[in-house]
């Protein structure tokens, strides 16, 4: 018998998370009905903040977090190029610019000096951004209290793209609570750290960033009468303030999202377990894991390893990489650095403009991660490497 390919990431469903999606199958309401939120409360008082709102994907909370905090034509906003292309997408989706600030060379998440100085050389240009997107890469907070203290200083707003986060906390606090900005974007896709299937939602403090994203997410609709322009025709007018979309999540997706969310801190525990033990694992060997920053625990959605490059010659990353997948290993790479794209590239942005991202690239591969992985599966990766690696 073959050995199962071990994918990098994967869901945990149990039978609690199937009653919940066919309890809502055989309701009322198969959209905008109570699960929806259930779910919102659920990810909001989980992270400690005030509000969550439930969209229809990550993307859509980013897009529509960007539109609530402005951003528009002639605005621009910054992100970093480590990151899924969606981060910097929701930026274009707004007609802004998009620019992007270059990673930490340990931690792989927006650097912080890096910021500053682009940000004074921005100051002079008159070419400022209205919105920072700091992405949590891997689950590992960005130095918030400091991109903050820029935010402050330079009037940007800012939106943590939690997409890999949720479960994690930094200084003392849960990663989503947003203490440091303005809101946080989650994802619920399969891979993430619990899943509706697909699903997103912002947490925020802001109570009118809330009420816009809200219709925003149901084209800039609103039913609440003191809102209006005027008066009410009666009990079933509504009115469209703005140019808004269908980006709903559904209730059978918010049930799956709800359900989940009981088991967070479980799953959160072993993703933990699951990292410390892949440090014991992969000690010693020709390659080095992200740095840990002290001041948090991350939220672990991806276990990421760079390889010294060096040091395993004449092999290359691409050998490795397709040795790891001969051998069941299901890795990935995360990420392409956003501004290589062709469609970045179409913008203007080359090869050199962010070196540590690029640098990073070259080097990175993502080992399998899911709460379900057992530890012979964290030992059948190191055994996989090692011979990927002749050693
Ligand atoms: C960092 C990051 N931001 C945003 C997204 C977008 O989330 P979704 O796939 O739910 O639209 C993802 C998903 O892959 C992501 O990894």
């Amino acid at each position: 018998m073959s050995t199962p390919f071990l994918p990098y990431g994967r869901q945990s469903l149990d039978e609690a998370d199937i009653a919940a999606v066919v309890e809502v199958l055989k309701s009322d309401f198969l959209t905008q009905g109570p699960a929806i939120s259930r779910f919102e409360r659920a990810v909001a008082d989980w992270c400690g903040a005030k509000h969550g709102i439930a969209l229809a994907n990550g993307t859509a909370t980013l897009h529509c977090a960007a539109k609530a905090l402005g951003l528009g034509h002639g605005d621009v906003l910054w992100t970093s190029p480590i990151t899924f292309v969606a981060s910097a997408n929701a930026g274009r989706y707004c007609g802004a610019k998009v620019d992007f600030v270059d990673v930490d060379a340990g931690t792989a998440c927006m650097s912080v000096e890096r910021l500053a100085e682009k940000l004074r050389q921005a100051e002079k240009n008159g070419t400022l951004p209205k919105v920072v997107v700091p992405v949590h890469f891997a689950g590992q907070s960005c130095d918030m209290p400091q991109i903050h203290a820029l935010g402050q200083k330079y009037g940007f707003r800012i939106l943590e793209d939690a997409a890999h986060a949720l479960g994690g906390d930094y200084l003392g606090e849960r990663i989503g609570n947003c203490r440091w900005s303005d809101a946080a974007s989650h994802s619920f896709h399969p891979v993430k750290i619990v899943t509706s299937g697909e699903g997103g939602m912002i947490t925020t403090n802001d109570d009118e960033l809330a009420w816009r994203i809200g219709t925003l997410r149901t084209h800039g609709i609103t039913r609440d009468a003191d809102r209006m322009i005027g008066e009410s025709d009666g009990p079933w007018y509504y009115q469209q303030l703005e140019l808004g979309f269908n980006y709903r999540m559904t209730d059978i997706q918010a049930a799956l999202g709800a359900s989940q969310m009981a088991k967070l801190d479980a799953f959160a525990v072993r993703r933990r377990q699951i990292a410390d033990l892949y440090d014991q694992a992969l000690a010693g060997m020709p390659l080095r894991p992200l740095a840990r920053d002290t001041q948090g625990v991350s939220g672990w959605h991806l276990y990421m390893i760079r390889l010294n490059l060096e040091e395993i010659l004449p092999l290359t990353r691409r050998q490795v990489f397709e040795r790891l997948r001969g051998l069941g290993i299901g890795v990935n790479v995360h990420y392409i650095p956003v501004h290589l794209q062709p469609d970045y590239l179409k913008l203007g942005f080359k090869q050199g403009d962010f070196p540590e991202a690029e640098k990073y690239y070259e080097e990175c591969i993502t080992l399998p991660m899911f709460p379900a992985m057992n530890d012979a599966d964290v030992a059948r990766v190191r055994d996989a490497l090692a011979k990927a690696l002749n050693l």
